[in-house]
């Protein structure tokens, strides 16, 4: 400790600190300072004291990216966003991006399509279902209605952040239960459900529990004819938030987005499948006319007039400039060679599971990389016992139980992202049947409190 008052601090090394000895600075600022590569040790280390990053097949986020975007996002992170009078780039380049999704949903080129960058798709799910909250409104005032109940239709294969909105600004969810066997939603689930007060219909491109995709395009014929009967026109905002990177690439014909009359507004999750880190989603209506022109914020005292629709203010450039890097260099041919090489993987350890015969697979992996089995049999262990034991040898594989109605059905989920190659994926087979033969032989009950816990899969997106 003494040498710390040593003139010839900066010589010492590394490693044998004071606070190598003691517990780390927690509760309040240290009083004295510390050598930087000190600081920047002990804290790289604490990263380590966690799931290896690779190895974490729970998340659907990046966890990889070229160290050229690495380097644009540290100089991203200079400069804040909302700052558009001062970095007027940083806006011209977020107008990029949204036109360069709005033409990868295949809006139609005689309209003009807008939108807004977010911190991730449940920001941007918000954002879209409150635009056409406030249209339903303003159609019902016009029409001297009542304007006091609106609703809202999705399954109950929505991610958790659909619910937020609900609950926050106050809007009756009218939910469609799941099925064994069925776990999206089509035209039959919505119609019955739909009356004057519907502000919206909610479509999953790529749901969170089964990677499955809701029938958009039954949906919206249904509510094409729904309008000529009823007058009442109802728009459709598709969450796309794992879907939105993959469906153009590997099925281009497959019509979920703007082709389809009704989807009026779709969100994505750039860091997902748009392959940036996390903190960075995307909110994109058809047309201007979708975003009512109440709801964008005029602010002046950041030099400028300007326009502003989001829930947060301040926040780093940092995705952005490395989901535009990934446009520029990626280009449609670059996503579509990551996303195929992602879903030959995601083919590969879905038939080898199934081969192992320990594994039912739940759903296909038609949509996206994401592999979803059931255990086969009653074993002494479960699923959950399999995931906490999986977490032995790095791998990070939650285990959960489906939305209600078919929650005696558990799961595990392995998403496939792009660093995930063939000799990772060897590596979990190899992993997963040598604890599964430990585990037969040493069964291990988990309490059922620590399974929740563990695998909630709302905490894991
Ligand atoms: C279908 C779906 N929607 C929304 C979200 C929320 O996305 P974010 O984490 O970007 O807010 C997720 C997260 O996995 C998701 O799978």
């Amino acid at each position: 400790m003494e040498n710390k008052k040593n003139n010839n601090n900066l010589l010492l090394p590394v490693y044998g600190s004071k606070w190598d000895i003691h517990p780390e600075p927690n509760n309040k600022i240290p009083q004295n300072s510390m050598r930087s590569d000190e600081a920047y040790q002990m804290i790289y280390d604490e990263m380590n004291l966690q799931g290896n990053t690779n190895l974490n097949l729970a998340t659907f986020v990046t966890t990889w990216m070229e160290p050229a975007a690495e380097k644009l996002m540290t100089l991203g992170s200079r400069y804040n966003l909302i700052d558009e009078d001062e970095y007027p780039r940083l806006k011209t380049i977020e107008d990029r991006i949204i036109k360069m999704e709005a033409e990868l949903f295949n809006a139609p080129k005689t309209l003009k399509p807008t939108g807004v960058t977010t911190v991730g798709s449940s920001e941007a799910i918000i954002l879209g279902l409150l635009a056409h909250k406030w249209t339903w409104r303003k159609k019902r005032q016009e029409a001297g209605l009542d304007y006091y109940k609106p609703n809202i239709i999705f399954g109950a294969d929505v991610h958790t952040c659909w619910e937020k909105f609900a609950r926050y600004f106050d809007v009756e969810i009218k939910i469609i239960p799941m099925k064994p066997g069925k776990y999206t939603i089509d035209a039959n689930d919505v119609k019955p459900l739909l009356d004057e007060n519907t502000i919206a219909v909610g479509a999953i491109v790529g749901t969170t529990f089964t990677g499955q995709v809701d029938d958009v395009k039954s949906i919206n014929d249904m509510l094409i004819q729904y309008e000529k009967e009823t007058g009442r026109y109802i728009p459709i905002h598709v969450d796309a938030a794992s879907g939105g990177f993959v469906l153009p690439f590997i099925m281009p014909e497959f019509e979920w987005d703007f082709r389809l009359e009704h989807v009026r507004s779709i969100n994505v999750s750039n860091h997902k499948f748009g392959l940036v880190y996390a903190g960075m989603g995307s909110l994109v209506f058809k047309d201007h006319s979708d975003l009512p022109q109440e709801l964008p914020f005029e602010i002046n005292y950041l030099g400028g007039t300007m326009s502003n629709y989001s829930l947060n203010f301040s926040k780093s450039s940092s995705n952005l400039l490395a989901q535009y890097y990934n446009f520029l260099r990626y280009g449609k041919d670059g996503y579509h060679h990551i996303v195929n090489a992602v879903m030959q993987n995601a083919h590969y350890l879905e038939k080898r599971l199934i081969d192992s015969g320990y594994f039912e697979i739940l759903t296909d992996t038609k949509f996206l990389p994401i592999v979803v089995v059931k255990l086969k049999n009653e074993y002494t262990f479960t699923a959950y016992d399999l995931s906490m034991s999986l977490k032995e040898s790095g791998w990070i594989i939650p285990a959960y139980s489906l939305p209600k109605n078919s929650e005696e059905i558990v799961v595990l989920r392995m998403v496939v992202k792009e660093n995930f190659t063939h000799t990772f994926a060897q590596k979990l087979l190899t992993d997963i049947d040598k604890t599964i033969k430990y585990l037969m032989r040493e069964p291990v009950k988990i309490k059922k409190d620590v399974k929740v816990s563990i695998t909630k899969p709302h905490g894991v997106c």
